[in-house]
């Protein structure tokens, strides 16, 4: 790949991404622990998932019967090492399990985004993209790294 084609590739990822709140379009994989959603976006999930999800996950998340909790580390060790994009595909696709697919993408990553914060990673300055397909390197992590080794200052690789 020439410099040219990578300035213009670049371009069109920018394109792409239009009006989504993204500052940096080459952010390297990133992790849950380094805040991949706002505290506003939490707040609208809060409020999406006591609409759509509580009656089966139960009010704090813990689960009830059949319904599995989704916070805890029964969920964590599910889904870790897994990315934001795959549990966002699978609550689009297949929840609330009586309507699967009726939730559009800015609900299910608003509601996403209150699973992240209720399992204690920490909000950032960007919202979480209304969409799996823009966010397929957030990692999910369930034990947080050492700084030293993925703190967000890392350049790694660049
Ligand atoms: C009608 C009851 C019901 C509703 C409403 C519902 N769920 Fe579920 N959910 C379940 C059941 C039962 C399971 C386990 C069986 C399965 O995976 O299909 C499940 C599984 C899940 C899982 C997989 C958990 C894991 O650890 O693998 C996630 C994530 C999830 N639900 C999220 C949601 C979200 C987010 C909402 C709201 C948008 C929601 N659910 C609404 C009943 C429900």
């Amino acid at each position: 790949m020439g410099k040219v084609k990578r300035g213009y590739g670049l371009a069109g990822a920018m394109l792409l991404l239009g009006g989504a709140v993204m500052t940096r379009a080459q952010a390297p994989e990133r992790h849950v622990w380094t805040g991949v959603y706002s505290q506003e976006q939490a707040e609208r999930g809060k409020i999406a998932y006591a609409e759509n999800c509580a009656a089966c996950h139960g009010d704090t998340l813990a689960g009830i019967d059949v319904a599995p909790a989704l916070v805890g580390p029964t969920f964590l060790n599910n889904w870790n090492n897994t990315s934001a994009g795959d549990l966002f595909a699978r609550i689009q696709t297949t929840m609330p399990l009586n309507a699967p697919g009726s939730l559009g993408g800015r609900k299910v990553a608003d509601i996403e985004a209150y699973m992240f914060e209720a399992n204690g990673f920490p909000a950032g300055d960007l919202a979480l993209p209304p969409n799996a397909a823009l966010m397929p390197n957030v990692r999910i992590v369930a034990q947080k790294p050492e700084p030293s080794v993925a703190g967000p200052a890392c350049k790694c690789g660049e």
